[in-house]
This record gives structure tokens, C-alpha cells and sequence, in this order.
């Protein structure tokens, strides 16, 4: 063999070194003691391997190994790292039955971070009734320039997945499922994060596929299957002074068998605030009640304040929303009294109703709007 050759191959000895995996390292649960079977809580040898794997100078990443079950009570595996952190899950993790508590994983204070892998969070919900004290399945709290990928998130007590003070997070080829009826089951919820993409990803969760509640901004939501269950929501906004959510944009999604597609939502409350710089664009709906819905006066219960809304909401596009209703109200904008939606755009909707006999309606007070192109049903102007 030739210097050159040698050399060649040399480097690409090393390429494939620090391109492949091999430069991980790799903690891997069972090291740890933890029982298979789904019997034994492992919580502690979890705790240690994710310590372990944390303090690793370099990048690193705990191994959940395929085809095993573990039970876990609930943990909070924490940063910060000293590396990039990795948890891959290939096996299944159960949450104990009927837990109580605010979450049952949870990442805090982590700066690139990977969840991973093809396996399974189970938090053996759904629970029967609503309720305070359920716990989050998964949630990121002070989390970082991360990720999930590809898991699957199943059966929540509440929310599936709830990023809270994040920024830059991709999430990405994910699967949430839970019943049809389960109660205040969301999906993925975002509160005061930044920079929040979620691409691929499919959602059957009961309640909001997506909620982006107050402090978020720079979210895009690209190619999500969602349905079925209520849909994805702005809001609701309204419960403490200066809520805001801006730059939203929803590409390429599919709602189905939902009973809102498109939502805003805000209390009826004179609480100042903003939802701003929202885009839905391409978006299949298919057997939705309420297409597309602006609801300053939302009242789950019949119990709610009935002022009216301080939430300003402007800059709204609908571009491209094709499908069918259940119901005749395709298009409903109900705004505040005293801060009217202002710029607000339908651009190419065609959404029929379900049983064929009558057109759609929109049905619209306190906004401003503009239509262009096709329009069913009739704007409200
Ligand atoms: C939005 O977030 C992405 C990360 O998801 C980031 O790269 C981009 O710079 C952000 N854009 C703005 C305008 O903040
Ligand atoms: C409208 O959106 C659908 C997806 O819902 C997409 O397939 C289609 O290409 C879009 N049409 C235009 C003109 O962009
Ligand atoms: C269809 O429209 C007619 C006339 O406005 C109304 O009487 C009827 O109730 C509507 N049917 C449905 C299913 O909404």
C-alpha cells in the first residue's frame, strides 16, 4: 500500500470515528441494578445512571435497552451537564397507576439535550375524570438548543409533553396517543419558551394537540397529524396581566374527528395582552365542529367573568384552509368589544359542510378582516 492510500485511509478511519457513535458514552440502565419487568420501581438507578452520564465530559447518553419494561415512580433528572446529554429510550418506561404530583419525568436545566430512541413513555392514564394533581407525562423545564425525537408518549394522566422556560427546542417524528375521550389530556403544551419547532409529528391525545399558552413566541408547528381531540389552540390568554403570544406559524397539518381545528382563545377578562403575527397555512380539516375559531369570551364552565377581553389580537393569516364542518359555523371570529381583532386575513378557504345539504357560515363581531380568492364559506364583511 501506497503513503497516500495509507493516509486515506487513516482519515477515514478517524472520519467514521467521530462521525459514528463510538465517541458516546454510553450508560446503560441495566448497568445500574435496575429489575426488567415493570414491577420494581428503577427511579434510583435511573437517578444514577442520569447523574453519571450528566457529569461525563463529553458527549454521553443514558440507554434504555430494547425490549425491556421498567416501572418508575417519578424523577427529575437535572442538569446542568457537562456535556451534550443523551437518553435513549429503545424499551418501555411505566409510570405507577393513579399517580399522583405536578410531573413524572422531568428534565430541568439542560442545555443539549437528546430524548430519543423508538421506545415508549407510558403514564398509564388516561385518569376518569379531570382533575388537580395529575401529573405531566414528560416535561422540559429550563431546557436548551435540545430535542425529542421519534418516541412515543402514551396515556397520559394530563398533558403529554409540557416544555415550560425553554428555548430552541426541536421535536421532532413524535407520537402521542391516548383515548379519544381522555380528559384534559393535551398533547404538547408550550408555556413562556422560545424558538419551539414540532415537525412529523402525530398526535391522538383527547384533548388540544398543541396548546401554546402565554410567553411564547417563534413557534412553528410543520406537517402534524392531529386528531382525534380538540385541535390546535392558541390560549387561552387573560388570566394574568400582559399574556402574549406572538409569531405562531401552523403549516402542512391535518386535523381530524376534532372538535376545534384552528383556535385563539382568551378569557373574558380586561386583562391587557397581546396574541400577535399568527400564520395558518395549508391546513386540511376534516369532520371538525369549529373550523377555524376566535373565541375572546371562552367559558368552559359557566361560571366565568364576562368583560370584555384585554387581549389585542392582530395579524392573523388563515392561507389555504380546505375541508369540512360538522357544524354550519365553519368560520367563527369573536372578538373583544373593546380591542377589536385587528388585520385579520382569509386567503383560499373552502370548507363544506359535512352533510352537504347547506353552506357553511362565518360568523364574526368586533374583528376586521380581509378576504382574497375562494371563500367558503362567505366572509363575514
Ligand atoms: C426562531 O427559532 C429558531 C429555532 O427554532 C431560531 O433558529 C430562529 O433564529 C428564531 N427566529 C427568530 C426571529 O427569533
Ligand atoms: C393547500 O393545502 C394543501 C394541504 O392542506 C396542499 O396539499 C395544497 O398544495 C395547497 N394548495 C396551494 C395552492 O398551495
Ligand atoms: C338548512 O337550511 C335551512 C334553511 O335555512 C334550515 O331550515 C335547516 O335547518 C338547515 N339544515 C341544517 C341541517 O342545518
Amino acid at each position: 500500500m501506497s503513503v497516500t492510500k495509507f493516509v486515506v485511509l487513516l482519515i477515514l478511519f478517524d472520519l467514521s470515528f467521530s462521525l459514528g457513535q463510538s465517541d458516546i458514552k454510553v450508560f446503560n440502565l441495566k448497568d445500574y441494578g435496575a429489575v426488567e419487568g415493570g414491577n420494581v420501581d428503577i427511579s434510583q438507578a435511573l437517578l444514577r445512571a442520569w447523574n453519571d452520564a450528566c457529569k461525563w465530559k463529553g458527549r454521553s447518553r443514558v440507554e434504555i435497552p430494547r425490549g425491556a419494561t421498567y416501572l418508575v415512580n417519578p424523577v427529575q433528572l437535572k442538569g446542568p451537564c457537562s456535556g451534550p446529554t443523551g437518553f435513549r429510550n429503545m424499551g418501555t418506561l411505566k409510570a405507577p397507576r393513579g399517580l399522583r404530583g405536578q410531573s413524572w419525568i422531568e428534565f430541568q436545566y439542560i442545555d443539549r439535550l437528546a430524548v430519543y430512541g423508538t421506545g415508549i413513555f407510558d403514564g398509564q392514564g388516561p385518569p376518569k375524570m379531570a382533575g388537580p394533581n395529575l401529573p405531566t407525562l414528560l416535561r422540559y423545564s429550563f431546557v436548551t438548543n435540545s430535542k425529542l425525537q421519534k418516541v412515543k408518549l402514551i396515556n397520559s394522566q394530563s398533558t403529554h409533553f409540557h416544555l415550560f422556560k425553554c428555548n430552541k427546542i426541536t421535536i421532532r417524528k413524535v407520537v402521542i396517543s391516548s383515548p379519544g375521550d381522555s380528559p384534559n389530556t393535551d398533547g404538547i403544551k408550550i408555556g413562556n419558551s422560545e424558538g419551539i419547532n414540532i415537525v412529523d409529528t402525530t398526535i391522538a391525545s383527547g384533548d388540544d394537540c398543541v396548546a401554546i399558552i402565554t410567553g411564547s413566541k417563534n413557534i412553528t408547528v410543520t406537517r402534524v397529524v392531529c386528531g382525534p381531540g380538540h385541535g390546535i389552540s392558541i390560549g387561552s390568554l387573560g388570566t394574568s396581566p400582559n399574556d402574549q403570544v406572538e409569531q405562531v406559524v401552523v403549516q402542512n397539518c391535518k386535523i381530524f374527528d376534532a372538535m376545534n381545528g384552528l383556535r385563539i382563545k382568551t378569557w373574558a377578562t380586561n386583562m391587557p395582552g397581546r396574541i400577535n403575527n399568527i400564520l395558518y397555512q395549508d391546513i386540511s380539516l376534516i369532520n371538525v365542529d369549529n373550523p377555524i375559531i376566535i373565541d375572546q369570551n371562552y367559558c368552559p364552565s359557566r361560571t366565568c367573568s364576562k368583560a370584555n377581553s384585554g387581549i389585542q389580537i392582530s395579524d392573523v393569516k388563515f392561507i389555504n384552509i380546505t375541508g369540512t364542518s360538522q357544524t354550519i359555523d365553519a368560520v367563527n371570529l369573536q372578538c373583544s368589544g373593546s380591542n377589536p381583532c385587528k388585520s385579520i386575513e382569509l386567503k383560499n378557504i373552502d370548507i363544506t359542510y359535512v352533510k352537504g345539504v347547506n353552506n357553511t357560515v362565518s360568523t364574526c363581531s368586533n374583528v376586521r378582516e380581509q378576504a382574497f380568492g375562494l371563500q367558503i364559506p362567505k366572509p363575514c364583511i
